[in-house]
Formats: structure tokens, sequence, C-alpha cells
């Protein structure tokens, strides 16, 4: 992903005199594995030079092999399912018993934020349903809804798949003239009003004039507005709701919720509860992928690696939480640690010819080709080859499938654009932007992951995964590009000063002249209009399958956005240590 601190001796910098050519004029560190690599041939033969090769630095993982062994897990066992069934049976009573519309709908995002709703699917399909065709269906029945209704409404239909036109919204603007900012009710609906406009697709101009005025307002008003209003608008100011990682939102919407006045304790309660028995089985999870990695020995072979186990888990979790999906996450840990070992076989540690005929191997998927190349790079394919034909193997038994013609196919795809982003590297190639994402929304490693992801949404029939794959591409590279986009914000001024292989922003930098802050406004409004496609793509999805990988699809851009928040939080995961402490291993207190 990317490379921080590039050490280089000072042996090779003095060999750089010797390379005549025009990459003379770029940054040393990137020139040195054009060098040591265009050396590599004549390293066996003579030994004049030695093969010097690069360190990309990284820190090693803060969890060590036993400290996760050792972690304790409580939230298990019978005693726990049988008092959070109890409380799901209170809560299903509570849900039948709502009947206004509003209150409703603020049942279900309040279940839905505490990271509970998926207990009670059947509910609320049932009630969203019902409430739109009463409501949002016809033109006729919006006169009689207010504006707080229609924009709450609005978001938790987009969200489940309904289409209703942003017209609903087309006269927002009388009902905003008498507003009040101190008035509780009138802040819930800016708020409301606010976190629908992020459903938007391109080209919906009365949903960005609902976002802009409701961000303004909510801002130059905030001094005003109820005190149990601030919290919640300081958090949907700093991050919309649609963009949050659920299970990140759950931790803080818990206690959020429970100071309310008008809070629920069973289900302040059942969402603790659940918590931290959802967390157990994340757990287990890790437990059982961290003796796999002990078992490959990448950790010692291919030292060169980042080693981030843990991180993955939470890519893993972010995609999908729920306690059904563990053996799933377990192959999602695996294909997260796979990419990341490649990517610094060819950032960082391969030399160019090296990684042609790596790429070669991949792509003929013939374990006879490495026979020649060196020791790390065979235990990296072999391992690699491996894990792939052990996940394929699981599928053809267990659903009688075979994908490994789909797996090839992705990850060939993935090596071959790291080649392209080599290849430039090396003739000193700075892309267009258009060009360089054309090939990093592949680079990024995220349609590998959303492939083994397709195949792990185990709804349907093959036919319909098949097809589904196929209606999924725009779903795949909007997704796609938005971890590419966050990613490479996250790549830092240093790094961008050094001239490190060039990312989005240095690629817009040198297309059009601009600074570099002016680049990273330009990535940041790609991505805000990478998400409007991404909602209409998602809006598309009429299948189940298609429905659920959606989802996945989505939160695979949420984590992202998460981790790249504050610089490379995958690079640096100190960056992200407190989270990483909370989603896993700390449960949520005051439950005995
Ligand atoms: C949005 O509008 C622009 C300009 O009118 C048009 O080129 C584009 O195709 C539209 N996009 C969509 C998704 O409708
Ligand atoms: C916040 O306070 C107002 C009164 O100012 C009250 O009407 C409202 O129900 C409270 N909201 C919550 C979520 O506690
Ligand atoms: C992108 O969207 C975020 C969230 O609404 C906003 O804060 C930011 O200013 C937008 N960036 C650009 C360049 O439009």
């Amino acid at each position: 992903m990317c490379f921080s601190l590039v050490l280089v001796s000072f042996f090779s910098r003095s060999t750089l005199l010797f390379y005549k050519k025009s990459y003379a004029k770029r940054k040393g560190f990137n020139i040195c594995k054009t060098l040591y690599s265009s050396q590599s041939n004549s390293v066996s033969s003579t030994t004049t030079q030695p093969l010097v090769r690069r360190s990309a630095n990284y820190v090693p993982s803060l969890w060590s092999f036993d400290h996760i062994q050792s972690l304790p897990i409580k939230y298990k066992g019978n005693d726990y399912t049988s008092r959070r069934d109890s409380m799901m049976e209170a809560v299903k009573a509570l849900i039948g018993n709502v009947r206004k519309p509003l209150t409703t709908l603020e049942l279900i995002d309040d279940l839905q934020r505490l990271g509970i709703a998926y207990h009670f699917r059947y509910e609320i399909s049932y009630l969203l349903e019902k409430i739109y065709h009463n409501f949002y269906h016809t033109h006729d029945k919006w006169n009689s809804m207010n504006l707080n209704l229609k924009a709450l409404g609005f978001r938790l239909m987009r969200q489940h798949g309904y289409y209703v036109t942003e017209e609903i919204f087309c006269n927002f603007k009388d009902h905003i003239e008498n507003l009040k900012p101190h008035l509780y009710e009138d802040m819930i609906c800016m708020l409301n009003l606010y976190e629908a406009s992020y459903h938007s697709f391109e080209n919906e101009s009365i949903l960005d004039h609902v976002r802009d005025f409701t961000t303004i307002y909510l801002k130059d008003n905030f001094e005003y507005i109820p005190e149990n209003l601030s919290s919640l608008v300081t958090h949907a100011l700093e991050l919309p709701l649609h963009w949050r990682v659920p299970r990140v939102e759950a931790i803080w919407y818990i206690e959020e919720y429970e100071k309310r006045n008008s809070m629920n304790p069973t289900m302040v309660e059942l969402a603790k509860l659940d918590f931290n028995m959802v967390q157990a089985i994340h757990l287990e999870d890790l437990k059982h992928s961290s003796r796999w990695w002990r078992d490959i020995c990448w950790e010692k072979k291919l030292s060169f690696a980042r080693d981030r186990l843990v991180e993955n888990l939470l890519w893993a979790v972010g995609i999908n939480y729920l306690p059904h999906f563990s053996e799933e996450r377990k192959t999602l840990l695996t294909v997260g640690a796979l990419i990341t070992t490649l990517d610094d076989v060819y950032d960082v540690y391969g030399t160019l010819d090296e990684l042609y005929q790596f790429t070669d191997a991949i792509n003929k998927w013939d374990i006879n080709l490495v026979d020649e190349l060196p020791d790390y790079m065979k235990i990296c394919f072999h391992g690699f080859y491996n894990s792939m034909n052990h996940i394929s193997y699981n599928a053809l038994t267990q659903t009688g499938f075979f994908i490994l013609p789909y797996l090839k196919k992705t990850w060939a795809d993935l090596c071959n654009s790291y080649i392209v982003e080599v290849r430039w590297h090396h003739s000193g190639h700075t892309p267009t932007l258009e060009e360089y994402l054309e090939n990093g929304y592949k680079s990024v490693g995220a349609p590998v992951i959303l492939m083994h992801l397709s195949f792990l949404t185990s709804i349907g029939a093959t036919e319909e995964i098949l097809q589904g794959i196929e209606g999924a591409e725009n779903i795949v590279r909007y997704s796609s590009l938005i971890l590419r986009l966050a990613d490479d914000l996250g790549t830092s001024s240093d790094e961008i000063a050094r001239g490190d292989n060039p990312k989005s922003i240095q690629c817009y930098m040198h297309e059009t002249g601009a600074t570099e802050e002016e680049a990273r406004k330009y990535i940041e409004l790609l991505i805000n209009k990478t998400w409007k496609k991404l909602n209409k793509a998602r809006g598309g999805a009429k299948c189940r399958f298609l429905w659920e990988f959606s989802n996945g699809a989505t939160n695979l851009a949420r984590v992202a956005q998460f981790m790249y928040s504050n610089g490379d939080g995958y690079g640096r995961p100190d960056l992200i240590k407190s989270q990483v402490i909370s989603l896993f291993f700390n449960p949520i207190l005051a439950i005995e």
C-alpha cells in the first residue's frame, strides 16, 4: 500500500552515480529498486556488487502470537445465550407494539446503530415494507408527513434498497424558514435531513442543496442547539452515518444512547451483552487465524513484509461482523494477509527480474515456474498457492462450486496491476490521474477481496452468484476506487516530498500543476462523487445475493475511510491501536 521510510545505505547511494539515464532527476529512493534489479542478473555470476534490497522498515505487529492466544474469552456459553434470548423476546414485543410511523423508524434506526438489528431482520423488513407502501410509495401521502418523518424514512428506505425519489424534499426550504435552533424537534429534523442527503446519487441536486444547507446550518447554530443533541451533531458533522463502519459506530452509539432520558434499558443491556458475545467470536476468529499465520511462517521467512493480522481483522469485521460469518471472516483474514505480503514483495523487496518471473508463475498458475526463484519467492508462492487451493477445495466440497478459475483470474489481475506500477516506477513515468486510477483500483487489492467475498456470500445458487458477479461490476469498481483514494489520501506529506512511488495526489499534481493541498481537495471530491455512484449501483442490486454483497462492498469502503482517516493506519497500526483494543479485546463494561 505505501512504504514509508525507505532506507538506503550510503553504498547504494554512491552506486547511483553510475546510473546514467533520466531517472537521475528523480529522488534517490525511487531508482534504487530499478538499479538493483538491473544488477540482479549479474549478482549471482559476478561478486562485484552485492544485491542490496530495499526495506520499508515497517513497524512490527503490536500483538504477538502468545499475546493473542492468551487473551481471555468470557462471553460465550449457554448462560449468556439464554439471557440474550430473553432480552430479545422483550425487544420483539417492543417492536410489535409501536404504532406511529416516526416512532417505528426511530426504533429501527436505534436498533441498527446499536448493532443489534440483525436479530430482528424479519420484523424490520416487515415494518419498512408497510411504511413504504403507506407513505413513501405515492406522492399523495407526502403532504401528511412532516419533514423529519420524510428525512428519516428516506434514509432508511434507501439504505434498505427501496427507491424513494429526491422530489420528496422539493419544497424543503418552505419548512425551514421558521426553524428554531434551540428546539429539539427542529434540530433533530436538520440532523436527519443531513444524514439523508448522503444517500444521494449523482445529479440529485435537491439532495445536494439539502446537504449544503444542513451542514452550514448545524455548524452556524451549534451553540444554540439543545445540549442533549450536541454530541450527535458533532459526531455527524465529523463523518456522516452512511460513511461509518457499523461495528465501530455501535461502540460509540451504545454509550450515547444510554445517556438519553428516553432510552430503553433492555435495549441497552441487549446491545452490550450482544456486543460482548459477538466480540468473543471475533476473538476466536483471530486466535484461529493467528495459528494459521504462525504455521505459514511468513513472519520469520518473509520478515520484510508487514505483519498485520489484527488490522486485517478490522477489515474483515468491518465488512461483516455477524456471528454466522465466522468461517468467511477467517478466509478474509487469510486473503488480507496474502495481499499485504504480495504488495510488499512488489513494492519493496523484489527485483524486477524476480517480479516478472513471479508474475508469470501466478498468471500460469504453475508452481514449476518458481524453481529458479530465490527462496523467499518460493516460500511466498508456495504458501499462496496452498492457501488458494485450500479455499477452493473448501468451496468445492461445501457448495459444489469450483471457484478456482475465478480466484486465479482475480489474483493474476492483481499481480499484473502491480507490475504496471513497477514498470512505471522503473521507467520514471508519472501517469495521468485517470491512467493511474484505472490500474490503481485493482492494485489496491479490493477486487480480490470482493471476489472472495462474493463466493463467501453464500446466499443463492451458483447460477445466481455468477450472474450476481457480473451485475456487481460497478459496485466492485466504486468500492475499490474509494479504497484506493482513501489509501492515497493517507499518504503523508513527507512521502510526497520524498518522491515515493507516485499515488493519486502526485499524479494529479504532476498533471495539473496543482499544489499538494489542492490535489488533496480534489481527491476528496472524487471520493464524494464516487460515493454517489456507489449509492446508485447499490440501488440497482435487485437479487438477495447482490444486496448482501453490496453491503459488504460498501462496508469495505467505510473501513478504508476509517483506516486512513488520520494517516496510514495500516502501515502504522499505533494510529488505530485504541480502536482495535475496544473492538476486539475489551468487552463493554457494566454487565454481570
Ligand atoms: C449527470 O449529469 C451530467 C451533466 O448533465 C451528465 O453528463 C451525466 O451523465 C449525469 N450522470 C448521471 C449518472 O445521470
Ligand atoms: C432532549 O431534550 C428535549 C428537551 O429539551 C427533549 O424533548 C428530548 O426528548 C430530549 N431528547 C433525548 C434524546 O433525550
Ligand atoms: C466531501 O464530503 C465531505 C463530507 O461531506 C466534506 O466535508 C468535504 O468538504 C467534501 N469535500 C469536497 C472537496 O467536496
